[in-house]
C-alpha cells in the first residue's frame, strides 16, 4: 500500500466519525439528518480535511481530537458546496461519489437544506473544538472567508455566469482558485496554524497550497474529458455539455495538462523550501502533489 493510501485510511475514519456524530447529536428533525448523512457516507476522498491532518503531521504535531474537528468542519463545508453544485439549477448533476445526488434522493427543497445544515454545522463545529480562543477566532475567520463571499462562493457565481462565455485565462484562474482553491489553501494554512507555525511558514505554505489548488480543479477539468463515469463517481463530459468554461477549453487537453504539471512543479520547488526549515517532514504532502499528477491510464 502507498504512503497515501496508509495515511488515507488511518486518517480518514477520524475524520468521518466526528462529522457523523456532531450531525446526528446536533440535528433535530430526522429527514434532514438522514439527507446530511447520506452525502457524508457517500464517500469522497477527504482530500482538504487529509491535507490538513498531513500538514499538521508534516510539522511533528500532535494530531488530537481539535485538528479532527477542524478537518471535519472543512469537509462539511466541502460536502455542502457538493450538494449545492449539483442542484438542478446549479450543475444539474445525477451522480455524485458514485451514488445518485442528493436532490434526486430527497429532493430539492430537502438538498438545500442539507447543505445550509452542514455550513451553519460546520461552524458550530469549530466554535465549540478545545482550541485556545486566539487560534479558533483565527481559524474561524480562515473559514468563513475561504467559503464565502470572496472565496468558495465567489467563485462559484463567477463559474455560472462563465457558461458560454469565452473567458482569458486570467480570468478563469480566478474562478479556479475561489472556487476550489481557497478552501485548499485553508487546509494547509490551517494545518500550519494548528501546528503553531510561525508567519513566515505560513506564507510559505500558503504558496504551496494556492499551487494544488489550482492544480486539483484542472485536473477536475481534465478528467471530465478523459476520465470515465465509474471511475470518478460522477458523470463525465458535463462540462462541455453545460459550456463551462475549463482550462481543457480554454487551452485544450494538452495545453490544460501542461499546466497541471506546472502549478504541480511550482508546488514541488515551495515544499523543498520549506523541507529546509527542519522539524518538517514533507512525506506526505509530497505524495499528494504525485496524486494530483493526471495519469496516462486515467
Ligand atoms: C470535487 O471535489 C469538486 C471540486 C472542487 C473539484 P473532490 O474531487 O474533492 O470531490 P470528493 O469530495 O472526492 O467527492
Ligand atoms: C465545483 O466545481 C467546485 C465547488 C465549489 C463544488 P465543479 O462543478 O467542476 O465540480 P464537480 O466536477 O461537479 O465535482
Ligand atoms: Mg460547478
Ligand atoms: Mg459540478
Ligand atoms: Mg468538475
Amino acid at each position: 500500500m502507498s504512503k497515501l493510501a496508509q495515511f488515507t485510511k488511518e486518517q480518514s475514519p477520524h475524520i468521518e466519525d466526528v462529522m457523523v456524530r456532531f450531525i446526528t447529536q446536533q440535528t433535530s428533525d430526522t429527514r434532514l439528518a438522514e439527507s446530511i448523512l447520506y452525502s457524508i457516507h457517500a464517500g469522497g476522498k477527504r482530500v482538504r480535511p487529509l491535507l490538513l491532518v498531513a500538514t499538521v503531521a508534516a510539522f511533528d504535531k500532535p494530531v488530537d481530537l481539535p485538528v479532527y474537528q477542524c478537518a471535519a468542519a472543512l469537509e462539511m463545508v466541502h460536502t455542502y458546496s457538493l450538494i449545492h453544485d449539483d442542484l438542478p439549477a446549479m450543475d444539474d448533476d445525477d451522480l455524485r461519489r458514485g451514488k445518485p445526488t442528493n436532490h434526486t434522493v430527497y429532493g430539492e427543497a430537502m438538498a438545500i437544506l442539507a447543505g445550509d445544515g452542514l455550513l451553519t454545522a460546520a461552524f458550530q463545529l469549530l466554535a465549540m473544538a478545545e482550541l485556545a480562543a486566539d487560534q479558533k477566532i483565527l481559524l474561524l475567520q480562515q473559514l468563513s472567508q475561504a467559503a464565502g463571499t470572496k472565496g468558495m462562493v465567489a467563485g462559484q457565481a463567477a463559474d455560472v455566469q462563465g457558461e458560454n462565455q469565452a473567458l482569458t485565462l486570467e480570468e478563469l484562474m480566478g474562478i479556479h482558485a475561489r472556487k476550489t482553491g481557497e478552501l485548499i489553501r485553508f487546509a494547509v494554512v490551517a494545518g500550519g496554524v494548528l501546528a503553531n507555525q510561525s508567519e513566515a511558514v505560513l506564507v510559505e505554505l500558503d504558496q504551496f497550497a494556492q499551487h494544488i489548488g489550482l492544480a486539483f480543479q484542472i485536473r477536475d477539468d481534465v478528467l471530465d474529458v478523459i476520465s470515465t463515469t465509474e471511475e470518478l463517481g460522477k458523470v463525465v463530459h458535463r462540462d462541455d455539455a453545460l459550456a463551462k468554461s475549463t482550462y481543457p477549453a480554454l487551452l485544450g487537453l494538452e495545453g490544460a495538462k501542461a499546466a497541471l504539471t506546472d502549478e504541480l512543479t511550482k508546488a514541488r520547488q515551495i515544499l523543498a523550501h520549506l523541507s529546509t526549515y527542519g522539524q518538517f517532514d514533507a512525506t506526505v504532502l509530497a505524495a499528494f502533489i504525485e496524486e494530483f499528477e493526471v495519469k496516462e491510464n486515467q
